[in-house]
């Protein structure tokens, strides 16, 4: 049966918001809104097409405090904000300027979500997607995940009562397995790295038609869900752009929604559109985007997977090609950064910040610092860099460099011997 075949269930509300329909990121051809997520011409990505109304900074300023203040540029009905959901975004926008003044650099800004439900920037696309799902009729809310995904597919399915099946590699960080379990879905361990999972949810997509996977056959409106940290950062910033971001790279997707982002609010006349880089940042020990940039390559080679950054552990991303088009085209650039590297990136932005990130934040932070030390970041540029989950998820990637400076005896003369004063 063909993508445009399928038959939507008579049940379904099928509301949208604005949205109008999808169209091909490789070809252009449009397509109704419905679970589609390949071009039926040439079977290319889909994204979600609007046909916006006039929308004014103060109707989004009176909206709720979470990503459904952008209700209308997102692919959810008007109501959405009632509807149980687990409502994340609105996270911080840390003026960071002791990291600032130890890297070199003018103004740095640190948009922090690990504030979110789950812990991670996952809580934003999963919102959309579940959305998505119950206005297609869907039953079944489902992923494949490196972990953060995992956290946020399981959450929102047991806040909406719908069942959740979630599928992980084996060797993911047990903080990210217990945090998936405790909400009580299904989850399925498969001895695999993250593209043989995807690989099986693909197939698994394929025959159960009452399953949302929420980043394979919901993809498109999931996607779209990124595009919010986009308004959040120019929002926070005073309905501005920044002039410089650096974003992890598992998949591509959250980098190229938030190019979407930006270039939605400067066509709306909600900011001034002023130029932005974009700079993507990924683990040498899977950084096939950034291989392919220095490479000056279209195509992304597929890797295998070794680093302790398990969640941007994607070998084969699906926005690859992508990433690399719309890092060349903002003049940013894709660079990668070794396992130690990463941990050195924890831990500075913890000791500058207060900052706990997880291993995809250590990723960023590290790349931030290389690529102003190798000329490619401006350091006169407003830059905002993305943490984008918790540190409290991958413990055991900083648990051998911290620790107490003594272990004394309850009494002051023992305190006094440790010479701590
Ligand atoms: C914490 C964290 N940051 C960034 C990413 C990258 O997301 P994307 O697949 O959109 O590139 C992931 C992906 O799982 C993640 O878990």
């Amino acid at each position: 049966m063909s993508a445009s075949t399928l038959d939507v269930p008579t049940t379904t509300r099928r509301s949208f918001g604005n949205a109008v329909g999808l169209t091909c990121r490789a070809c252009g051809a449009r397509q109704e809104l419905g679970p589609f997520y390949a071009c039926i011409e040439c079977f290319g990505p889909l994204e979600v097409r609007y046909d916006f109304p006039t929308i004014t900074r103060e109707q989004i300023e009176a909206g709720p405090k979470s990503i459904w203040r952008y209700q209308p540029l997102l692919p959810v009905p008007a109501d959405i904000a009632a509807i149980p959901n687990t409502d994340p975004g609105f996270t911080r926008l840390v003026k960071a300027d002791n990291l600032a003044r130890e890297l070199g650099i003018k103004t740095l800004w640190v948009k922090d979500d690990s504030g979110n439900p789950t812990h991670s920037f996952k809580d934003r696309v999963v919102a959309v997607a579940l959305s998505a799902a119950r206005e297609l009729g869907k039953t079944v809310l489902a992923c494949p995940s490196t972990g953060n995904l995992a956290n946020a597919v399981a959450a929102a399915a047991a806040r909406a009562g719908i069942r959740s099946v979630v599928f992980i590699p084996e060797n993911l960080e047990r903080p990210k397995v217990i945090t998936t379990a405790v909400y009580g879905g299904t989850l399925v361990a498969v001895r695999g790295n993250y593209d043989d999972v995807n690989k099986l949810a693909s197939e698994i997509a394929g025959e159960e038609e009452d399953w949302a996977f929420v980043n394979v056959n919901v993809r498109p409106y999931y996607a779209e869900g990124s595009k919010t940290l986009a308004y959040e950062t120019a929002e926070q910033l005073g309905w501005r752009l920044p002039e410089q971001v650096v974003i992890p790279v598992a998949s591509g997707s959250q980098l190229t929604k938030v190019d979407k982002g930006f270039t939605e609010l400067g066509e709306l006349g909600l900011v001034e559109p002023t130029p932005y880089r974009i700079f993507g940042a990924q683990a040498t020990g899977c950084s096939p985007v950034a291989q392919a940039f220095r490479d000056g390559h279209d195509v992304v080679r597929p890797v295998k997977p070794d680093t302790i950054a398990k969640s941007l552990a994607i070998g084969n991303p699906a926005d690859g090609p992508y990433v690399l088009d719309t890092c060349r085209r903002t003049g940013g650039a894709v660079e990668d950064v070794s396992d130690d590297e990463v941990r050195d990136g924890i831990q500075l932005l913890a000791r500058t910040e207060g900052i706990f990130a997880e291993t995809a934040g250590g990723v960023t932070i590290a790349t931030l610092k290389k690529l102003l030390e190798t000329g490619q970041l401006d350091p006169d540029a407003e830059t905002v860099v993305f943490n984008t989950g918790d540190g409290l998820k991958t413990l055991d990637a900083v648990a051998d460099r911290v620790g107490p400076a003594a272990t004394i005896d309850p009494s002051y003369p023992d305190f006094v011997a440790a010479d701590l004063a």
